[in-house]
């Protein structure tokens, strides 16, 4: 893999994305990770991101120089430029001018960086400390008004770093900069394609299950649908899907995916009534964290229960199914803790909420990809777009946007809130704007309104539509009024348990999209 080294920005993320975008799989780890763990992994090469302090500060996050004479090519960006320049015997200092913002800069046509762009470009600047000179065997490429020395290389030992910041869209020519890194300067092929990826892991679930029959967990969300796909790819009849009714499902759910999947999907698909198993173990619970971990747990509890149907109906050989097959992602992994260096923020229910004696042995094909990713695997493997299009909806369903207990009466208020915004958005033409929308009742909370003369003392719900890239990071969406107003006087005519609609307007950070 190519490591984005993370130096506590927020942008080593957005990195990771734009190598993987240049056809280059990429993987980020903390800059707290020793240079020999590092190098264990085999990087192809490494890019040091940009981050918040300042290289002279006290404490300042560093890499232990060794890196630099690996062999392995590197390319330092913002702080990780004033790191590099630094660790390897230049000089960095505070310039007395801050770069904020769009620059004009200058870049030396025959470097390798900015080999095929133009000489003068636009740039994402946002520094206050600066590269006064590069250290020996370096050549200045780039320079702005404020910062002579903006970007330097030594082709021979295939170092190289940049001030500004190639992977944000405000930096005119920075996906090129980034590919020549990777394609030139690296030496890397483009060679991460959907195509490619769908080889390898089909190769790969064909090795390790061999003839042995395996069960899908399916939601009918795009996740678990394109792992079934694949999966169905590499192994074809062995795979089963079982479709747990949690209880915890929208109105209309179950249907449509059992509609969906008999029209366009070609497997096999059991469903599962499983929602007193759910309601049960859910009641008297509040606490987030436990309602994700019982959630998990249970989802596991009715594969199980559901592998002895699958047997019995399908004949599966050997008796007993070991593997079960899973729609797990990178920001799944990475937000339930188990990305390297990463804190635990949510237990998704397939990762942290996983029960600790579980028995199966999980295949999850997707677990080192995005949603986008996935959508664009999911296409080239032929889910219809319908199914690869939808928009995202949690595992554990309902039951993390009933703040309170979840209860059948409880569900049946959110299901009724939850249809109406969805017919309103759809009907205004807003699903493909918007990554998903979803309705929160707080059922702890009440408020006094009036309504047809008469005092009520009801819930509040929630609208909590966001826009996002890969759900990692999302701004609210700025929603038309008319369509809101809408979606409220509808929701409060309709469920008479509602008396007030609000707008939730934070982006995440500071907030997470769902509200548990
Ligand atoms: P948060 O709330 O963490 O959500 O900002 C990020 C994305 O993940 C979805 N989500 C989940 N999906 N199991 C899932 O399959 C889960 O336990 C889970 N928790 C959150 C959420 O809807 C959003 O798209």
């Amino acid at each position: 893999p190519v490591l984005v080294v993370d130096f506590g920005a927020q942008y080593a993320q957005l990195i990771a994305r734009r190598v993987r975008e240049a056809s280059v799989y990429s993987e980020i780890v903390p800059h707290t990770m020793p240079v020999e763990a590092m190098l264990a992994k085999r990087p192809a090469a490494i890019i040091l991101s940009g981050g918040p302090s300042s290289v002279y500060e006290e404490g300042a996050p560093s890499i232990d120089p060794a890196i630099f004479d690996a062999g392995v090519p590197v390319l330092g960006i913002c702080y990780g430029f004033q790191t590099m320049a630094r660790a390897l015997g230049g000089a960095v200092g505070r310039t007395g001018t801050r770069e904020y913002g769009r620059t004009p800069a200058t870049v030396a046509p025959e470097s390798c960086l900015f080999a095929g762009t133009p000489v003068e470009q636009a740039v994402w600047m946002s520094h206050g400390d600066a590269v006064q000179a590069a250290p020996d065997g370096f050549t200045v490429t780039a320079s702005t008004a404020e910062t002579p020395v903006a970007a330097f290389e030594d082709r021979g030992r295939r170092l190289f770093g940049l001030q500004w910041h190639p992977e944000v869209l405000h930096s005119e020519h920075g996906q090129a900069a980034l590919a020549n890194f990777l394609h030139v300067g690296a030496g890397l092929p483009g060679a991460w394609t959907a195509g490619s990826i769908i080889d390898e892991q089909v190769a790969a679930i064909r090795a390790r299950v061999g003839d042995a029959h395996v069960i899908c967990g399916l939601s009918g969300g795009v996740d678990s649908s394109v792992a079934a796909a694949l999966v169905h790819r590499a192994v074809g009849d062995q795979l089963t899907c079982i479709f747990v009714d949690h209880g915890l499902l929208r109105d209309g759910e179950r249907e449509q995916v059992e509609r969906d999947y008999a029209e366009g999907m070609g497997i096999r698909v059991i469903t599962v009534d499983e929602t007193d198993r759910f309601l049960t173990a859910l009641t008297g619970v509040t606490e987030p964290e436990a309602k994700r971990k019982i959630i998990g747990r249970e989802f596991i509890r009715s594969f199980e229960a559901a592998q002895r149907r699958v047997v019995e109906e399908v004949g599966a050989a050997g008796g007993e199914i070991r593997f079960l097959v899973q729609g797990t992602l990178y920001p799944d992994v990475v937000e339930s803790g188990g990305g390297e260096g990463a804190a635990n923020i949510k237990s998704h229910h397939n990762v942290g909420g996983l029960p600790e004696d579980l028995d199966f042995e999980l295949i999850e094909p997707l677990r080192a990809l995005f949603k986008d990713e996935v959508r664009a695997i999911g296409r080239e493997l032929g889910v219809p777009e319908k199914i690869v299009a939808r928009q995202p909806f949690p595992g554990p369903g309902l039951g993390i946007r009933v703040i309170g207990e979840v209860t059948a009466e409880n569900l049946r208020v959110l299901r009724a809130a939850d249809a109406i915004a969805r017919e309103e958005l759809s009907a205004a033409g807003l699903d493909g704007e918007i990554w998903q929308c979803p309705v929160v009742l707080l059922a702890d909370v009440r408020s006094v309104g009036v309504q047809g003369d008469g005092r009520t003392y009801g819930h509040p719900v929630v609208l909590r539509p966001v826009s996002s890239e890969d759900a990692m990071t999302a701004d609210w969406t700025r929603l038309p009024y008319d369509v809101l107003a809408r979606i409220s006087t509808r929701i409060t005519n309709a469920v008479p348990e509602v008396n007030r609609v609000v707008l939730d307007v934070t982006s995440k950070p500071p907030a997470t999209i769902e509200w548990e």
